[in-house]
């Protein structure tokens, strides 16, 4: 005899009616994952930047061609400190920890206003410009 459900049947415990779950539905590997990102994320190695330091505090900024080191910091919401960006206050001097291959050679007013400390790495972010084009 078969027995007949009722709305009251199926609350858990008034009846001896055995509820089975539904059967696991099976996942393929292959389409559980679904990729909505397809741009190419690089691994932070493998990222080009320059390491300055300004005020004992050091900020990497990501190679962005023929941009000033000062623009690129600035986009990438660095708080470098800069003033007159026309390379004459000098505020805006960093040393570069890292990556100055990635950058221009110095401009003639970095040399005036930097000197010798273009030698210990010194650079004025305002006016050194990362390079166009770096190899790969
Ligand atoms: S901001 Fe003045 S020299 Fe760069």
């Amino acid at each position: 005899m078969r027995k007949q459900l009722t709305v009251g049947s199926l609350i858990p415990g008034r009846s001896d009616v055995q509820m089975s779950s539904p059967a696991p539905v099976p996942v393929h590997p292959q389409t559980s994952v679904k990729k909505t990102d397809r741009s190419p994320v690089r691994p932070q190695s493998e990222q080009k930047l320059v390491q300055v330091k300004q005020r004992s505090q050091t900020m990497p900024v990501r190679y962005t061609p023929s941009q000033t080191l000062l623009q690129a910091a600035l986009t990438q919401a660095q708080p470098i400190a800069y003033k007159c960006q026309q390379g004459h206050c000098g505020k805006c001097s960093v040393q570069i920890v890292a990556g100055a291959s990635l950058l221009d050679t110095p401009t003639g007013q970095e040399k005036a206003k930097l000197g010798e400390k273009l030698a210990t790495g010194y650079r004025l972010a305002c006016q050194s410009t990362f390079r166009s084009s770096i190899p790969t």
